[in-house]
């Protein structure tokens, strides 16, 4: 007798999410992604992990975005969404679009980490163990090596494509020239860069101006990573830290949330603007990011099925009046 699936996903769920072309190509992404950076390692509580992604997908979310270090432990996301995939979204893979990436410091010594075409093929091979899959749909360069020669780098991820491990690559962190020039050695190499992974948000705005025109003008898909600054575009810290917030646990990564008063005051003027359009601000950062039509994808963080509730609530009619979005610049010009 065929085991019983332990989840079936809402019939519902592809009736209000939007999706989009991933620059050039041929694929249609979910405007709202989730990542699973923090709140999946095994650090974590499994249970919050897996309810938050069947949410995820339930709200229409095929996109998830993973790494080979993310955790912690380096490689627990892996291995816990592997666990999910097993007991819950294997029969759903050809719905999904799962990314991994290597470029930081995963074993010791000289293979581990950066660019080299050994590092990137071997930290593929484990990945793919981990989570218990034939292929990735996305395989991300994590970021630049400034030692190995590009072409070898890019050729790497080609060989992952060739070699059917991966369907599509990824850039993430390169600046706008290193884009141009890989762009150039990847079409060479016949596997056109699917997509561009950076850090975006109301706070961090240099790539709106430096980094998306090279990807509309090469046809890269972006996909915007901590578009809420980690939290801080939310409520979450309005009334203090939370003992259970992302800097109330003393996440490393914290060290790059401004949590200052004028920041804060900021927020609540975003906060106060969302309200009055029947927003959260969480939901006004997001839409903000989406009002350009390079950013394929918004790639969030959550850790509660609630935080995905909020954020993809609305989705569909994301669009900011001239009004908000020229209040949001007067807010921003404030600090
Ligand atoms: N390529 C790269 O180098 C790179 C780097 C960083 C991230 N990423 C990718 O981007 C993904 C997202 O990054 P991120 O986690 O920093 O994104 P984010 O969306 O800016 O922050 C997510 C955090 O914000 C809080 N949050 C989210 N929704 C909330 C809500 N409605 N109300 C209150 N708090 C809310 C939660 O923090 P609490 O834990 O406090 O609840 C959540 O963990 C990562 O998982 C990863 O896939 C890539």
């Amino acid at each position: 007798m065929k085991p019983v699936p332990a989840y079936a996903p809402l019939l519902t769920r592809y009736e209000t999410m939007p999706y989009a072309r991933t620059g050039k190509s041929g694929l249609l992404l979910p405007r709202l992604a989730l990542g699973l950076w923090q709140n999946f390692g095994d650090v974590d509580l499994y249970p919050t992990g897996r309810s938050t992604v069947l949410r995820a997908f339930d709200l229409g979310i095929t996109h998830f975005d993973l790494a080979n270090n993310y955790g912690p432990p380096p490689g627990t996301a892996e291995s816990n969404f592997g666990r999910m995939l097993r007991s819950d979204l294997a029969p759903f893979r050809d719905e999904l679009i799962i990314a991994t990436k290597a470029g930081y410091r995963m074993w010791p010594g000289p293979y581990g980490d950066l660019g080299s075409r050994k590092y990137l093929l071997a930290s593929l091979d484990q990945s793919l163990k981990r989570m218990g899959l034939d292929y990735v749909d996305i395989f991300y360069s994590h970021r630049p090596d400034p030692a190995t020669p590009l072409e070898e780098t890019m050729g790497a991820l080609a060989h992952a494509v060739r070699s059917g491990k991966a369907l599509y690559v990824g850039l993430s962190n390169y600046s706008p020239e290193q884009t141009t020039r890989a762009a150039a050695i990847l079409r060479d190499l016949g596997t056109p860069c699917l997509i561009h992974q950076f850090c975006a948000h109301m706070f961090n705005r240099g790539p709106e101006t430096s980094l998306l025109p090279v990807l509309k003008d090469e046809g890269i898909g972006g996909i915007v990573f901590s578009p809420l600054a980690q939290g801080l575009l939310t409520t979450r810290y309005l009334n203090g830290v939370p003992a259970d917030s992302r800097v109330g646990r003393g996440a490393e990564s914290t060290k790059w949330i401004q949590l200052t008063d004028a920041r804060i005051a900021q927020v609540r003027a975003l906060h106060e603007l969302a309200q009055k359009g029947g927003r959260s601000v969480a939901q006004l950062a997001i839409h903000w990011l989406m009002r350009h039509d390079t950013v394929t994808s918004v790639l969030i963080g959550a850790s509660s099925p609630a935080q995905l509730n909020e954020n993809a609530q609305g989705i569909e009619s994301y669009q900011l009046t001239a009004e908000e979005l020229a209040e949001i610049e007067k807010i921003l010009a404030s600090s």
